[in-house]
């Protein structure tokens, strides 16, 4: 059984095997991708139900721009279609959107899509879903050095770096899933991961499902967080 006491805050999930779901079926891998949308709209909707806070979901890493530039725009044209579409999922399920990362190098109108729709959500205040896009740990953690220095401050400790990271707007994650069965981090939020639970299902991503999560969850649930100290 699920036990609605003991819900994480914040999930992140490294969303991978994209590919491979679609290389198994003898497709080109972008159509993972696009399946790969839907098994977000469904872990979204079941994260409504399950009272999750903040769920970020690792879209577009700063180590992807080395895939074939076909890969690549087939991804940026999917994102912008999605989010330009005239029946936006998170203006419908009152879902507040909000991104990290660095968005500058990514074409224009997909900035324009993603700024619009959180715009749009911007005063829902149930589930935050957080797209990381052009997102790296160590980048976020360079960012934030670079904006101290501007500031001149004279001394950092580590709430202050929490604080200029472009996470200083969520709690840290609970929770990170990784799917598709590799067991890595590959540069998600590093910092910020110190005391996350990791968990790396087997499932690849578009075929992740409400069912999957729950389960999840309940590994989550039998975990023991004991931050360095005894319980
Ligand atoms: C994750 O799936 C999506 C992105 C990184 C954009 P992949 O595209 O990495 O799928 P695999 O790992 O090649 O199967
Ligand atoms: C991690 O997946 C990045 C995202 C899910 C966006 P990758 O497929 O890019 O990671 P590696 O290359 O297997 O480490
Ligand atoms: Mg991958």
């Amino acid at each position: 059984m699920l036990s609605f006491s003991k819900i994480p805050n914040h999930i992140g999930i490294i969303m991978d095997g994209n590919g491979r779901w679609a290389t198994k079926r003898g497709l080109p891998r972008n159509f993972g991708h696009k399946e790969g949308v839907k098994a977000i709209e469904r872990t979204i909707l079941a994260c409504q139900k399950f009272g999750i806070k903040y769920c970020t979901f690792f879209a577009f890493s700063t180590e992807n721009w080395k895939r074939s530039k076909e890969e690549i725009n087939g991804i940026f044209n999917l994102l912008r279609d999605y989010l330009a579409g005239g029946d936006n999922f998170f203006v419908k399920n009152k879902v507040k959107l909000k991104y990290i990362g660095v968005l500058s190098p990514f074409p224009q109108d997909l900035q324009d899509a993603l700024k619009d729709t959180i715009d749009k959500t911007k005063d829902f205040d149930g589930l935050v879903v957080v797209l990381a896009l052009n997102y790296g740990g160590r980048d976020d953690l360079v960012r934030a050095y670079n904006k101290l220095l501007k500031d001149k401050v004279e001394k950092v400790d580590e709430k202050m770096i929490l604080n200029y990271l472009d996470t200083s707007f969520m709690p840290e994650p609970d929770f990170v899933i990784r799917t598709s069965g590799e067991e890595r981090i590959s540069n998600f939020m590093l910092y910020q991961m110190a005391y996350s639970e990791l968990y790396f299902p087997k499932v690849y991503w578009p075929d992740f499902n409400e069912k999957h999560l729950k389960k999840c969850l309940k590994i989550y649930q039998k975990r023991n967080r004991r931050y360095g100290g005894i319980k």
